[in-house]
């Protein structure tokens, strides 16, 4: 039996990715190592959460000695690492808990996989990240896996640095690693710091919808499904020491999406056509706001042969249905620390 640790797993990307290994891999045992900060939530994980194959371990990656201790504990074969802080607009308002846990705790993370694997047949330190570390883009050309690193937020110049520790144990300790950077997720359990889902409640309650600048800045979208699909993938087919950019080639400006989702919504809740568009608000822009982000995933699609499932639309429609079946969860998380930090990011802004 395989044992997989994946860090992060209570969180947005992580709980999809835990669902997808527990009920594919019955014969892989998983251990969810997260510390519940504000963005990791046990209620993601409901459905699988008495599975034979599955166990919860709340603990912080940057407690070395805790760290360890597991390590020592459950002998694992793999580190499948998603625990970070992930928001960049809380990185620009906190910045050294980034540095704590996203540079800190990968460090952490590797040193217990390097003192633990004296043999590194079959081990493998997986480990996430975003496109944010290539930098902001003009008006053409994509992020490749040789583009130069150029991280611009407290957010992706603590993954950057969390990438290239994972790299260096690779060329100086010969720790088997793999590293992915991926574009912006969308879909179900979001937190309501991010774009799509903060819209989608204000949409539903009627509240501003807070578009930064002019709103012309581009992402590309990639359902999070998708995404931990292609996690699977490069898990089971990757090359050692290599990296694989993932995303689905679907580049949106904010203000385009956020129209979209007016539409959408306006349908959904039966409201006149043009009704919540009236709620579009532009606001102060973001510190060193990127302009803009787009993913060539070529190498992943030709030597992996991952490809997305879902078009946009689609998939920003199971998104939104999602969010309106799910109301006592949204409404859950905005009761407690979000109201805090929404009023600070919002209010006067
Ligand atoms: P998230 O904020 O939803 O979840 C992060 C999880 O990590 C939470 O469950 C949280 O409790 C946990 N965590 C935070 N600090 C911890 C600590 N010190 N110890 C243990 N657990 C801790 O984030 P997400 O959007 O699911 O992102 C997951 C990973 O994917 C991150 O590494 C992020 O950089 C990367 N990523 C995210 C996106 C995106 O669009 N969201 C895109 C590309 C890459
Ligand atoms: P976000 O979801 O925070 O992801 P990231 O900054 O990591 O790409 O933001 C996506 C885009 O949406 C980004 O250009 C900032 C913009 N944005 C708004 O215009 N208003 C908002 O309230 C938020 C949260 C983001």
């Amino acid at each position: 039996m395989k044992k997989i640790l994946i860090t992060g797993g209570a969180g947005f990307i992580g709980s999809h990715l835990v669902r997808l290994f527990v009920h594919k891999y019955p014969d892989y045992f998983i251990t969810n190592l997260d510390a519940l900060t504000y963005a990791g939530n046990l209620e993601n994980l409901t459905d699988i959460e008495n599975s034979p194959n599955y166990t919860f371990v709340k603990g912080d990656i940057t407690d070395e000695s805790f760290v360890e201790a597991l390590f020592e504990e459950k002998k694992f074969d793999a580190v499948i690492h998603l625990a970070a802080e992930s928001h960049v607009d809380r990185s620009i308002l906190d910045p050294m808990s980034f540095v704590k846990t996203n540079v800190l705790g990968t460090g952490v993370l590797l040193n217990a996989a390097k003192k633990n694997w004296t043999d590194l047949t079959n081990k493998l330190f997986y480990h996430v990240s975003t496109d944010e570390v290539y930098g902001s883009l003009g008006e053409v050309g994509f992020f490749t896996e040789t583009t130069p690193y150029d991280p611009r937020s407290p957010y992706s110049a603590s993954k950057a640095a969390s990438d290239h520790l994972v790299r260096a144990y690779h060329h100086t300790y010969n720790l088997p690693v793999v590293v992915s950077n991926c574009s912006n997720n969308y879909g179900s359990h979001q937190f309501p710091e991010k774009l799509l889902p903060l819209m989608i409640n204000n949409i539903v309650h009627s509240k501003p919808l807070p578009v930064y600048g002019k709103g012309e800045n581009v992402r590309d979208w990639l359902w999070v499904e998708d995404h931990a699909r292609a996690i699977d993938v490069i898990f089971h087919k990757g090359i050692t020491g290599e990296t694989y950019n993932i995303g689905g080639f679907n580049e949106w400006k904010n203000i385009d999406i956020v129209h979209l989702l007016c539409r959408i919504m306006d349908k959904k809740l039966n409201r006149a056509e043009g009704e919540s568009e009236k709620l579009i608000t532009y606001v102060k822009d973001r510190a060193g706001h990127d302009k803009r982000y787009a993913i060539d995933a070529t190498k992943l699609e030709n030597e992996l042969g991952w490809s997305p499932s879902l078009q946009f639309e689609e998939g920003l429609d199971k998104t939104i249905d999602w969010y309106l079946a799910n109301e006592t969860w949204i409404s859950r998380i905005t009761s407690g620390s979000y109201k805090q930090y929404y009023d600070q990011q919002y209010t006067k802004r």
